[in-house]
């Protein structure tokens, strides 16, 4: 068999889509941990922020060269820049043979062979309806304890700074009997944990025989599958957060007590232009919503620094509200403009390169110190961890998450991989929290 490395950026659909890939080529290709052994290379890629693309061409120069040793290599691009950049990427980069954007992986065999036929070959059609939910993805990324389930594709929020729309296409919810066949297949696998993925989670709606199943629904019937398997999601967006998923959350102990609810700026005004229709109060009732009914939930954010008009007092706005809410964590980016985004054609980027790395640096300085709060307040406790593997620094400590989404790191006694422990928290960092099995 032809030997298959495929290459993952970007966020955690891509690192699922890249599994479904490997599930489709499966027949024809074994994979391989070892590039150079590689028959073809695939390149899962990002387009959500400059630096992401640039990282991608990059890559691509480096392969050119190879690809002049070894004539009979091929490589093939994948994901958002794919869809983004369409056949520009073709005649731009000599090291590519085709190309196949988020929704036309079935088509892989076909183009696989258009290439190495020396024709043209690219599919970015997008899709209404693809979900690949008859496809059982090839699991190699994952650790054998948490595996991804993605449960609906696309977006149609449009936010004013954002390509995914764009590179991803619309909003469809896969059927959720496929959801829950995957689900059940990772328990009898061993998995101990999912985590159903989507861009907006919260819209999932699923419509058949008159019924209809919503992401509250769909997180009861996986929470229901087994009390040994731990329930995730990601993500969320806060104008469609509901009551109902709340309850579920405090409802099942499975559920993990972990809200990613990115946020991006903390005014109204700046959440106007962002065209993320909610308000600064409509954001802080939903946590406060959180904090009453699941008090023992975390909550971490995105946050983006210097869109298009910020002024300081919009930026000190979004450090208020930081603390008001004392994030556990944050994804924290700089402004990169988008060709075709509703920012890039109606708005200027107009806060200067310096001005973006301060406040980004004051906004990542306050974070750590939030981090470093939230996980003090954790000293003295006990918290249930699964155990994903041994710790990177020392073979004698183990490593794994609470249901807070925190990462803990305790001498291995007679744990492993794979089990839950429950640990007490005997000292912090910002980013770990250390302890002993108790
Ligand atoms: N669907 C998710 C986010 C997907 S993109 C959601 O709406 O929450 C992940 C994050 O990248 C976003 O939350 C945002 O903070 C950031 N991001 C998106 N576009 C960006 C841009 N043009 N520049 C900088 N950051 C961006
Ligand atoms: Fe982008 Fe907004 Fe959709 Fe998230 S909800 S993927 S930020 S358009
Ligand atoms: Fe990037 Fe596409 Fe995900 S743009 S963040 S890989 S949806």
């Amino acid at each position: 068999m032809k030997k298959l490395f495929i290459e993952t950026y970007g966020c955690q659909m891509n690192v699922a889509d890249s599994e479904v890939v490997a599930s489709i080529l499966a027949s024809q290709y074994e994979l391989t941990t070892q590039e150079d052994d590689a028959d073809l290379i695939l390149i899962n890629t990002c387009a959500v922020r400059d630096n992401a693309e640039q990282r991608v061409r990059a890559r691509l120069r480096e392969l050119e060269s190879w690809k002049r040793r070894r004539p009979a290599l091929m490589v093939g691009l994948l994901g958002c820049m794919a869809e983004r950049l369409k056949t520009q990427l073709l005649h731009d980069a000599p090291a590519l043979d085709f190309i196949a954007g988020p929704d036309a992986y079935r088509t892989l065999p076909e183009l696989i062979e258009k290439a190495a036929a020396g024709e043209e070959a690219y599919d970015v059609t997008l899709s209404k309806s693809e979900t690949y939910d008859d496809i059982m993805p090839l699991r190699y990324a994952a650790n054998g304890v948490s595996g991804f389930i993605s449960i609906m594709r696309g977006c149609d929020n449009f936010c004013a700074y954002c390509v995914v729309p764009f590179t991803r296409g619309r909003e469809r919810s896969r059927n959720p009997q496929t959801i829950l066949a995957e689900a059940r297949q990772l328990l009898a696998d061993g998995y101990k944990e999912v985590t159903l993925l989507g861009q907006n989670v919260n819209s999932y709606r699923y419509e058949a025989d008159g019924r209809v199943t919503t992401f509250a629904d769909l997180m009861e019937m996986v929470a229901l599958l087994s009390p040994q398997l731990r329930v995730r999601f990601a993500t969320s967006h806060p104008k469609d957060i509901s009551d109902e998923l709340i309850h579920v959350i405090a409802k099942y102990p499975n559920v993990c007590k972990f809200i990613h609810l990115p946020v991006q700026a903390g005014s109204t005004s700046m959440l106007q232009r962002m065209r993320r229709v909610y308000t600064r109060e409509q954001y802080l009732e939903r946590i406060a919503t959180i904090k009453r009914v699941v008090p023992e939930c975390s909550i971490a954010t995105d946050i983006i620094a210097g869109f298009s008009g910020e002024t300081e007092e919009e930026h000190q706005a979004t450090l208020s509200l930081m603390r008001e809410v004392g994030y556990a964590a944050a994804y924290m980016f700089k402004y990169s403009v988008r060709d075709n985004t509703y920012a890039a054609t109606h708005y200027q980027d107009d806060i200067p390169e310096e001005l973006k790395i301060k406040r980004l640096e004051e906004i990542i300085a306050l974070q750590q110190q939030l981090s470093l709060e939230s996980n003090q307040q954790d000293v003295g406790k006990v918290f249930e961890v699964l155990v994903e593997g041994t710790s990177k620094r020392s073979a004698d400590q183990l490593f794994g998450r609470t249901s807070q989404n925190k990462v803990a790191v305790f001498p291995k006694k007679d744990a492993k991989k794979g089990d839950y422990v429950q640990v007490r928290i005997l000292s912090c960092t910002a980013a770990t929290l250390m302890g002993e099995i108790v």
